[in-house]
């Protein structure tokens, strides 16, 4: 038996498992100035599912989740064809079983630091979502306190940054403000404990669903991919600081003068062992928790 593939991302594969569930699989590819480069990049695919995993358990009480199990042996057996002839053993770590949530159309995003977009348009327009903000601030400086500046998802191109009140005019006034008070808890105490281990969250991502009529934390929670991680200790306001994890890719990719449209160059097999170690790391300093402790083979 086969199961059906019900969406086809970036990143992650969503298969129909019945009665309202969803098999999740994380693949190892990996996306720099959003396109999605040809080598995978080992053991990526678990860091992104164990990592998920560590935050939900910490945020149990902040909001209901998604997830049922990413316990390969509670998988429904047809799983086991998604990676061909590997059987199970070809996903496990990186899939993960959920409740099918009704989606809000909306990304869901904190930042507690100016950079990227937010950067951007502060620069522009001394706004941040439209909000006001006190002026003078430097890029990557810290935001008086985290905000909830959420976007449109885009089915095509790119993510338009809205204001609070268009999210209220998208999903109404009662979920804008249960999705507001969800994600700054979850990103004020997910950025608390990343710190005590030298990790800046400097914004990230969350997407959230009705499951049972409970607004509840879906997709992928606080992964290198959904979030700007910086090493601390190379924080600096006035500069881009360093991505933990894609820093070396960017870096590399920048130096061969590519035009960020596809097809990528390939990537050198040692920036690839280097990415993969610096996903290991991320996961490994902000969980306390080894990889090789995690599902999966051990690459
Ligand atoms: N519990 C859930 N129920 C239904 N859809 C979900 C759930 N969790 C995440 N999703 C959706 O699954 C997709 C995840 O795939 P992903 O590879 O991240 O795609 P994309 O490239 O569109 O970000 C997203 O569209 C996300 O909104
Ligand atoms: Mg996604």
């Amino acid at each position: 038996m086969t199961m059906e593939l019900v969406h086809a991302g970036k990143v992650r594969e969503l298969y129909e498992a019945g009665d309202d569930k969803l098999v999740m699989v994380a693949s190892d590819r990996i996306s720099a100035f959003d396109v999605i480069l040809e080598e995978p990049i080992p053991d990526k695919g678990r860091v992104l599912t164990a990592m998920t995993i560590y935050w939900l358990d910490l945020l149990a009480d902040v909001a209901p989740s998604h997830l049922i199990s990413a316990d390969p042996a509670d998988l429904p057996s047809e799983a086991a064809s998604i990676a061909g002839a590997a059987g199970l053993a070809g996903i496990a770590g990186r899939a993960m079983l959920v409740r099918k949530a009704e989606m809000l159309p909306l990304e869901c995003i904190v930042r507690g630091y100016l950079v990227g977009s937010g950067w951007a348009e502060y620069e522009k327009a001394g706004t941040l979502h439209g909000m006001s903000l006190p002026k003078g601030l430097k890029q990557a400086a810290r935001l008086p306190e985290p905000l909830f500046t959420p976007s449109t998802k885009a089915t095509e191109g790119h993510d338009e940054n809205i204001s609070y009140d268009d999210a209220v005019d998208l999903v109404g006034k009662e979920t804008a403000e249960r999705a507001r008070e969800i994600c700054v808890e979850a990103y004020r105490r997910a950025a608390h404990a990343a710190e005590q281990h030298g990790i800046i969250v400097a914004d990230t991502k969350f997407e959230l669903g009705f499951i049972d009529g409970k607004l509840s934390l879906c997709d992928e929670v606080l992964t290198p991919d959904s979030s700007r991680f910086w090493p601390a200790d190379q924080w600096e306001e006035g500069t881009n600081p360093p991505s933990f994890d894609k820093q070396p890719v960017r870096d590399w990719l920048a130096n061969t003068g590519w035009d960020k449209k596809p097809p990528p160059p390939a990537l050198p097999a040692a920036v690839v062992t280097e990415t993969s170690e610096r996903y290991v790391t991320a996961y490994e300093r902000i969980s306390g928790r080894a990889l090789a402790d995690w599902y999966g083979p051990n690459t």
